[in-house]
């Protein structure tokens, strides 16, 4: 059982916002939600967070680090990671054997690499996980290794010499060391370098002053991209939505124009289901197999069951749910609604807290009129029920089954079962008006 340390009193200036940097959100969760549910896969004896004074304050941050059980640890002044962890030590006991330490501005992390990394870190007291840079210009620390795969050292970008610098090899920033290690070699950390700082990475060479081997796993540099500004942001981002999609599509989901799609954390697709080009997910979406979505729609909080067809340019949100084979057109809005199977609202409808029963039918331009600008009431629709297009319900009402409701009515009582209601002006003929009309007109031109 490991015990872990998230690494996050940076300043984040870069991001140039006030917002914390590890609250940016990433796939629909903030940053540090992604590395602490990482961790808790692990089932973790214990979880510290390293906050500065300012985040401490921060109520969204300590909300976020509550409800993952993490505890909280300050560093007054950002000394460095070695510091940082210092901070941390008095949250431990000696029940703590290992410790695993990770950065809050790396979330793009995956449990099994880090099951990887405890399971080779058995026979040993510090391991740590490297990564082959593809790109020589990043500025990770570098790792200088020994002949029998040992590393002697960590050289930090900004302190090393061109040589080291061309040394593919870099420091992930995740590492693995015991807990009683750490105690000898934290104090011995001096900040003699170009930053000024307590380099945790200088606990590789200290380790091997004490004859301590520093082992270290390879794993994919994509799952360490650290985010220091909000173009990292974006590309952080794009690497976490492509390995989304590339899952999506494994799984028998059919993506069109894939890069176009914008995914959630938790979005969940059945099978052969088809998303057309730019659709978005926001969180809490489940889609059941052989739905169809079209282009251009925005979908959040809503569950599609199998065989549905929304789209193109439609917007669910509010917990709604799209019940087996119904169908969802253009410019059309559900929130907070039950549509029940085979229901239809085709075009330009805006359907608020109402449950639908099966087989209805919503006309065009139909609106529920479920805000009386204090409170929001709702719209009962029945089974089989004809809606004519341009119908605006006035919550809270009630349409009985199998009733139809006359085009361009504006309904605000409950229309009971089979019947048909019309709640509209009478329409009014004058024969011959119009070429009376037309003929007085083209008379008064003429003079
Ligand atoms: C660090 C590593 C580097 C590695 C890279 C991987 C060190 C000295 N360097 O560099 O070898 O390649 O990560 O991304 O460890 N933090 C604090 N308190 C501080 C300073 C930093 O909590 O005083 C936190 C930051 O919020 C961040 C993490 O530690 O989450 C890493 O700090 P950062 O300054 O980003 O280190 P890097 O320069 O990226
Ligand atoms: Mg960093």
């Amino acid at each position: 059982m490991v015990s872990i340390i998230i690494l996050a009193a940076g300043q984040g200036t870069r991001m140039a916002s006030d917002l914390p940097k590890v609250l940016h959100p990433l796939g629909g969760k903030p940053m540090i939600q992604h590395v602490l549910d990482a961790v808790a896969m692990l089932k973790p004896r214990k979880t510290v967070t390293v906050l500065s004074p300012t985040l401490q304050s921060n109520t969204t941050l300590y909300k976020t680090l509550e409800s993952s059980n993490s505890l909280i640890a300050i560093q007054n002044q950002p000394l460095g990671t070695g510091d940082a962890v210092k901070a941390a030590m008095p949250s431990f006991d000696k029940e703590d054997e290992n410790i695993l330490i990770l950065c809050g501005d790396a979330p793009l992390i995956q449990p099994d690499t880090l099951k990887e990394l405890i399971k080779q870190h058995q026979q040993s007291r510090f391991t740590l996980i490297a990564m082959r840079l593809l790109n020589q210009q990043q500025k990770y620390g570098r790792l200088v290794v020994s002949n029998s795969n040992l590393i002697k050292k960590i050289v930090e970008y900004r302190d090393a010499s061109a040589a080291e610098r061309a040394i593919d090899l870099a420091n992930s920033g995740v590492m693995l060391i015991n807990r009683q290690l750490l105690i000898d070699l934290l104090p011995l950390l001096k900040a003699q370098n170009q930053a000024k700082e307590f380099y945790l990475t200088d606990l590789i060479e200290l380790a091997n002053k004490q004859q301590t081997p520093v082992h270290y796993i390879e794993a994919n540099v994509d799952e360490f991209q650290g985010i220091n500004t909000r173009v990292e942001l974006a590309a952080a981002e794009l690497t976490l939505q492509n390995h989304w999609r590339e899952k999506l599509m494994l799984s028998g989901v059919t993506l069109i124009n894939p890069e176009s799609i914008h995914l959630s954390y938790d979005t969940n697709i059945g099978k052969d289901t088809t998303v057309g080009p730019n659709v978005t997910f926001g969180a809490n979406v489940t889609i059941g197999q052989n739905a169809t979505i079209l282009p251009f729609c925005h979908i959040e909080h809503s569950l599609i069951a199998e065989g549905a067809i929304v789209g193109p340019f439609a917007h669910l949100r509010g917990h709604s749910t799209i019940g087996p084979q119904s169908a969802v057109g253009n410019f059309v809005e559900i929130k907070g609604s039950i549509l029940n199977k085979g229901t239809k609202v085709k075009h330009l409808s805006y359907i608020g807290d109402a449950t639908v029963g099966e087989k209805v039918n919503i006309g065009a331009g139909t609106i529920t009129c479920n805000y009386d600008g204090y409170k929001k009431s709702k719209t009962v629709i029945h089974d089989g029920a004809f809606i004519g297009s341009h119908t605006s319900l006035i919550a809270p009402v009630t349409i009985g089954e199998n009733s139809i409701i006359a085009a361009g009515s504006v309904i605000n009582k409950d229309v009971p079962a089979h019947a048909l209601a019309v709640a509209r002006q009478d329409q009014t003929i004058k024969p011959e008006w119009a070429a009376r009309f037309r003929r007085m007109r083209s008379n008064k031109k003429k003079d």
